[in-house]
């Protein structure tokens, strides 16, 4: 699939992402779903955040491997369907790691073998306009939440809900996200 369509496409990527990162023991679903269960729990309001923790390497899922760029990737695959908010926590999931590298002391010891791997090709710590920038966003606080429950998202063996039960939250997202353009 070069480019998901809708909802659907969404979910059959996902359905399909048996696909492992580099130093990862778990595989893209798995990930995806324990993410998103976390923010089911932590910001039960908040359902485009919780989405954008389902999809949020939906980037990698589509092409494998490009750890620098599948950020972006998966947040222009995410626009058209779920909307530029849902786009936009995709995009800042690595620049969380970033910016939390940056201010946590304790952050990067926290990290698992594959995000510290990917750390150095993502430009590990920012520099201070780069932190000023992410500091101004007003989807940081979002964004730091997706990331602290996209590190604690690898559980081998944990059991989450399944992707039906994501299937109307993505397609209430979709629906509202199509009723706004
Ligand atoms: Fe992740």
């Amino acid at each position: 699939m070069d480019r998901p369509r809708d909802v659907d496409d969404l979910l059959a990527l996902m359905a399909g992402a048996d696909i492992f990162d580099e130093g990862e023991a778990l595989d893209h679903l798995d990930h995806g779903l324990q993410c998103a269960a976390l923010l089911a729990e932590r910001r039960p309001d908040d359902a485009e955040l919780q989405v954008a923790g389902l999809l949020h390497d939906i980037g990698t899922v589509l092409v494998p491997g490009r750890v620098a760029t599948h950020a972006r990737r998966g947040a222009a695959a995410a626009a058209p369907i779920l909307g530029e908010r849902v786009s936009r926590l995709v995009a800042m999931h690595v620049d969380a790691k970033r910016y939390l590298v940056t201010t946590d002391p304790s952050y990067r010891g926290q990290l698992s073998e594959g995000s510290v791997i990917s750390l150095a090709e993502q430009g590990d710590a920012f520099g201070p306009d780069e932190l000023a920038a992410f500091e101004a966003s007003g989807e940081r606080d979002a964004a730091v939440s997706l990331r602290r429950a996209d590190d604690e998202a690898k559980v081998v063996g944990l059991r989450v809900p399944g992707l039906d039960r994501w299937e109307p939250v993505l397609r209430a997202v979709a629906g509202d996200h199509a009723g706004s353009t």
